[in-house]
């Protein structure tokens, strides 16, 4: 039975303020915590045994999954005390793995959203015979990734950095964020200090004569690494375009947490979820947007591909549009905010104190 190793530890500083809190794992998405559904989706690919590398806010992952046999898993967790990155991470939970020399090893990163065919990744790494394969998914707009060229036969050519000009786009191939090692190519990532496996490790077992082999794989992927795809792919999973067993409830054009409350003229729409003991006020219209647990939104407010935060509020007749709200801000009545705005944790707008438009 081929065990896992999650990636967990990231600061995941392009999702601040929600991450001041809450580390980009644990922030719900669909209701739950994001990581049960990448757990629920690796359960479902035949794995039991995950070892979760943690490292910032590490505390609150254990006490909420604990020994994981709620989700039918045996779950470790291991905490860096400084952060190893990416490879460091993998090195640093090797002694808990079980398998042998040869044994496959999955890796996930902890903040992508896909449907990638686990277990055909597995098997592409047991046919080929490669010391590592790599998820790779194709990407309309390449430039802001490293990419990951590959020949006829799907073997990884090169590991390239962002490219700088037209001429460098050669394929449109990126890191996926899922891997297959081989056991005993983790034993060879230095330990003790921190290491980048896509900059350093992948890169330098490719210099050293190593089989990487590449899976294309085109189904759904999402990095939900920013705001703006966090909120996206939240609402993905309650519209039933990125697949998860874990979605609390049927899916549909929104996912209503039993203790929230929402007044009956409200109009929820675009995979809108309204988290626990969340209230929506008279009238209030939300379009593909995550409200956590405990937010207010008051009667009139017009949200739309936004997330609001743990226990905030937003005033009536507000107007938010690809907002971030962080937990316990509070925007008072009147307020137009746009495209990349981020309120801090527990910071108050008063009402009518910005706007877009002109207030006549
Ligand atoms: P940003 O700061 O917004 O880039 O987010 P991030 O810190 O999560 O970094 P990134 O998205 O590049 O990380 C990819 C995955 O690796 C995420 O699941 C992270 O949680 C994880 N990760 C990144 N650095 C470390 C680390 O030092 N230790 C561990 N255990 N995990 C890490």
């Amino acid at each position: 039975m081929t065990e896992a190793i999650l990636l967990v530890g990231g600061r995941g500083t392009r999702l601040r303020p929600l991450t001041v809190h809450t580390p980009k794992p644990m922030v719900p998405a669909a209701g739950v915590p994001f990581l049960t559904h990448q757990l629920t989706r690796a359960r479902a690919a035949g794995v039991e045994h995950i070892v979760l590398a943690t490292s910032y806010l590490a505390e609150v992952f254990e006490p909420y999954f604990g020994d994981g046999s709620a989700l039918g898993l045996r779950l470790e967790y291991v905490t860096e005390q400084e952060p190893l990155g990416t490879g460091g991470a993998i090195r640093n939970v090797a002694s808990r793995l079980h398998s042998g020399p040869d044994d496959p090893v999955l890796v996930f990163n902890g903040d992508i959203l896909t449907g990638l065919d686990i277990r055909a990744l597995v098997s592409t790494h047991e046919s080929t015979g490669a010391d590592v394969s790599l998820h790779l998914t194709k990407v309309a707009d390449p430039r802001a990734y490293g990419l990951v060229p590959t020949d006829a036969t799907g073997r990884v050519t090169a590991f390239l950095e962002k490219p700088q000009t037209p001429e460098e786009i050669v394929t449109d191939q990126i890191n996926a964020g899922a891997y297959v090692f081989r056991r005993s190519v983790i034993d060879t990532i230095p330990a003790g200090s921190p290491v980048s496996v896509e900059r350093e490790t992948f890169p330098d077992l490719l210099a050293a004569g190593a089989h990487l082999q590449g899976m294309v794989d085109s189904t759904y992927w999402l990095d939900l690494g920013t705001p703006a795809a966090f909120v996206r792919g939240s609402a993905d999973l309650v519209l039933g375009r990125a697949p998860s067993p874990a979605v609390p409830g049927r899916c549909g054009d929104r996912l209503i947490l039993p203790t929230a409350s929402v007044a009956p003229d409200a109009k929820l729409t675009g995979g809108t979820v309204v988290g626990e003991g969340a209230s929506v006020g008279e009238g209030a219209r939300i379009f593909g947007s995550t409200l956590l647990s405990g937010a207010i939104v008051e009667p009139g407010a017009v949200i739309t591909d936004s997330l609001i935060g743990v226990r905030s509020r937003i005033g009536e007749r507000s107007v938010l549009t690809g907002a971030v709200v962080g937990d316990g801000a509070v925007v008072g009545a009147d307020n137009e905010l746009r495209d990349g705005v981020r309120v801090w944790c527990d910071a108050t707008i008063p009402a009518g104190a910005v706007r877009f438009s002109s207030d006549q």
